[in-house]
């Protein structure tokens, strides 16, 4: 019983066959997956497709590398949308310096936003970050208050400062096909460390599709492999770790409210 945390089922790769790629991962045993939205526009398609898969479940939210098209009306149609049934999360959000789109300020006033609407909502953010680790750190300590944040790190692949500052600010890791890339070991030597409560497991699909699958189109059914890999150099079973980080997503996004 796997939970994939971060999946763009809204994505052109997926337009002709949605309906086959969940009904996959649901018989491969992804019991759950988060249809993550990256604009307005993709955020109302997450919702729908929420609404047909009772095992999907959809965030709303503006990539930074998204920011710079943002439309007047835009943040506000965010916030309302953020109140549809089965919305548990915000985002995905974040900074980013590689692919620098969208003017930096710009990213940084977006990250602010989502960070307070998804305290507003009690829904944990999603955080991208690309070549930006010491920016989002500095952005999570500023926005983190009296208490802990409520987000993930999503497909993390950044340094060990990053993942401590993370964690101590109360984030959730997540963790996508990179973990599986044979070259990655100083990656699959962080994540041994993270605590059990804070971990979770992710394709970020289309994309990025982990070993053996990769090059391919990756799907949520591939999540798998990467909960194999992570279970593997945690010294677990495939299925306590998949219990685990289940349980996690579950207990995050509130699932038990909506689901029992
Ligand atoms: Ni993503």
């Amino acid at each position: 019983m796997l939970f994939d945390t971060h999946a763009h089922l809204d994505e052109d790769a997926f337009s002709q066959d949605a309906d086959e790629v969940i009904a996959r991962a649901v018989a491969s045993g992804v019991t759950t997956m988060l249809a993550v939205a990256t604009t307005v526009e993709s955020s109302r398609a997450t919702i729908s497709l929420a609404m047909r898969f009772p095992n999907v479940f959809a965030s709303v939210g503006i990539h930074p590398n998204y920011a710079v098209q943002a439309q007047p009306g835009d943040w506000e149609a965010i916030e309302e949308l953020a109140s549809s049934s089965k919305v548990i999360a915000i985002g995905e959000t974040g900074l980013d310096r590689y692919w620098d789109h969208t003017p930096f300020d710009v990213q940084l006033e977006y990250f602010r936003r989502q960070i307070e609407l998804a305290g507003r909502c009690d829904f944990p953010f999603i955080v991208h970050c690309r070549e930006a680790e010491p920016d989002v750190v500095a952005v999570l300590r500023e926005m983190v208050g009296a208490g802990q944040l409520k987000g993930i790190m999503h497909s993390f692949c950044g340094s060990r400062a990053t993942l401590d500052a993370a964690l101590e600010l109360g984030l959730h890791i997540s963790f996508a096909g990179m973990l599986t890339f044979k070259k990655n070991i100083e990656l699959r030597e962080l994540a041994k460390s993270v605590p059990l409560d804070r971990l979770l497991v992710e394709t970020d699909s289309p994309y990025l599709a982990p070993q053996p699958n990769r090059g391919k189109r990756n799907e949520p059914a591939f999540v798998r492999h990467t909960a194999e890999c992570l279970a593997e150099v945690r010294g677990q079973t495939l299925d306590q770790l998949a219990a685990i980080t289940t349980a996690n997503a579950r207990r995050l996004f509130r699932l038990s409210d909506v689901l029992g």
